[in-house]
């Protein structure tokens, strides 16, 4: 007998009525988080290859061997973007954490001799390279960046020494999108003999691109002597499903030490590539189908609208008083700063209300609290309406002002200690603060307007910010019974 089934319309209706309350994924309208090439036969290609190898098992090649052929072709397409010399290998990873973590985990574990390896990194580097460094017991060395969010690279160099296993360089870096002087710094790891990592997990798809559409970038391939690996993820420029990027390495000996490899249990044999070990073909098929379909001339076209898109931007601002760029874009991310007049939480916000999704940066160190947009082919059709829309948001946020943070609120979280911050400490700020309400059940009711929430992380330091932010999504994880 089969087994008995529930409604299934139902449950493609709530499916869809759940998916209505997130930001959208295409239309060009949601300038973080997702890659809208404005091509839907291209998704709905990648959809179905992700539907039809959903079941499929990367674990093992040799009863999947449609995996290994994808994921070979994928990382011989991307061989072609990064001037890999031919004995260049990659490996794809579930997306641009992963490709950070193995990076930093592959170089620890090409020194097992030193005790306390550690990784030298600009300020402006990825989370995820804290992350792998905190996983993997790397200590970090974190070099300041300059006025114009790059590293000084003789700052660089004179932070690397003899436990250095991996300097990590950006293409772009996702803060200020501004590329780091890669020659310079992967010469000096070269010079010590370290490995240098170019993080272009945002950049690899695009930058390539950008050369041979005329415009300046600082090279940061394997053309750069010294650069020994590269993550580049297809799920953000690649306009592929979510779920995949590649790690590529100069060589295979490079990415030996990125293996694990177990035969000492009584089970199957266990070799894997990335920190997953069963993973599913989906999101694989789905990148492999939108490369193939868009290809070379595919993305130049595509690089070619984004680029326009990124240069309308920077002149329509340049119009709008009180927003000004935090710096020149290197590449299609742009970093958007307000004078006095407003502040650039509460621009997101009535950026919301308008039906654009644009992303607040909290200040740090010193960079000021920003706006972030990964601006994306999909944009160009609109770009008139968005920056109709920055004008109209902005003279909203000057009418209100910037928002303030109560000083009995500040006084609160100056008071809490990051390191043993309870629930009851929790309760305590959203009590006093009355921006996020707590219902009875302990569950929490997200507001309507995010500002007054964003403005009250910023007065707080950076360890702060973490407590908060793990008490926050540790109570919104519980499960519904
Ligand atoms: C430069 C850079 N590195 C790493 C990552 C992490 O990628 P993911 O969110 O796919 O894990 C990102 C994400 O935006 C990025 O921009």
């Amino acid at each position: 007998m089969n087994a008995p089934l529930r409604d299934l319309t139902a449950i493609q209706a709530r499916l869809r009525e759940l998916q209505s309350h997130d930001l959208p994924v295409h239309g060009g309208r949601t300038l973080a988080y997702v890659y809208d090439a404005g091509l839907p036969e291209v998704d709905d290609l990648g959809r179905e290859a992700v539907a039809a190898f959903a079941g499929s098992n990367g674990l093992d090649p040799t009863a999947f061997p449609s995996m290994l052929t994808m994921e070979n072709e994928l990382v011989g397409f991307a061989c072609h973007l990064v001037d890999a010399p031919p004995e260049a290998v990659g490996t794809v990873t579930s997306g641009g954490t992963e490709s950070c973590l193995l990076a930093v985990q592959a170089a620890r574990d090409a020194h097992p001799e030193i005790a306390r390896p550690n990784l030298v990194m600009a300020s402006t580097g990825h989370a995820a390279f804290r992350k792998g460094a905190h996983y993997f017991g790397v200590d970090l060395h974190i070099v300041p960046v300059g006025p114009d969010f790059r590293p000084d690279p003789a700052a660089m160099a004179a932070a690397i020494d003899d436990d250095t296993v991996l300097v990590v360089v950006s293409a772009p870096s996702y803060a200020h999108g501004v590329v780091d002087p890669v020659p310079e710094v992967a010469a000096a790891a070269a010079a010590r003999g370290v490995r240098c990592h170019v993080d272009a997990c945002i950049g690899g798809w695009v930058l390539p691109y950008a050369g041979r559409l005329g415009r300046a970038v600082t090279p940061w391939t394997f053309a750069v002597e010294g650069v020994t690996s590269i993550s580049m993820d297809t799920h953000k420029y690649a306009y592929a499903p979510k779920g995949t990027s590649l790690l590529l390495h100069r060589s295979s000996a490079l990415r030996k030490p990125q293996y694990f490899v177990s035969a000492d249990w009584p089970g199957y044999t266990m070799i894997n590539s990335t920190l997953q070990s069963t993973k599913s073909g989906g999101p694989l098929a789905g990148a492999w189908s939108v490369v193939q379909a868009l290809g070379d001339e595919g993305y130049l076209e595509l690089a070619a609208q984004t680029f326009a898109t990124v240069e309308r931007i920077v002149e329509g601002i340049a119009a709008i008083p009180g927003l000004t760029l935090a710096v020149r874009p290197d590449s299609t991310l742009v970093t958007l700063v307000t004078d006095g007049s407003c502040d650039p939480f509460t621009v997101c916000d009535e950026m919301a209300e308008r039906g654009w999704y644009v992303q607040p940066q909290l200040h740090h160190e010193d960079s000021p609290a920003n706006i972030h947009l990964t601006v994306q082919a999909g944009t160009l059709v609109n770009v008139d309406e968005l920056l109709t829309a920055f004008a109209d948001a902005v003279a909203a946020a000057q009418a209100t002002g910037p928002v303030q943070v109560d000083p009995g609120v500040v006084a609160f979280i100056e008071a809490l200690d990051p390191a043993v911050l309870s629930d009851a400490d929790f309760d305590g700020l959203l009590a006093a603060s009355g921006l996020v309400g707590a219902a009875a059940d302990g569950s929490l009711e997200l507001p309507s307007r995010m500002a007054p929430v964003n403005a009250m992380l910023d007065v707080a330091a950076p360890a702060m910010r973490e407590a908060l932010l793990v008490a926050f999504l540790d109570r919104l994880a519980r499960p519904v019974r």
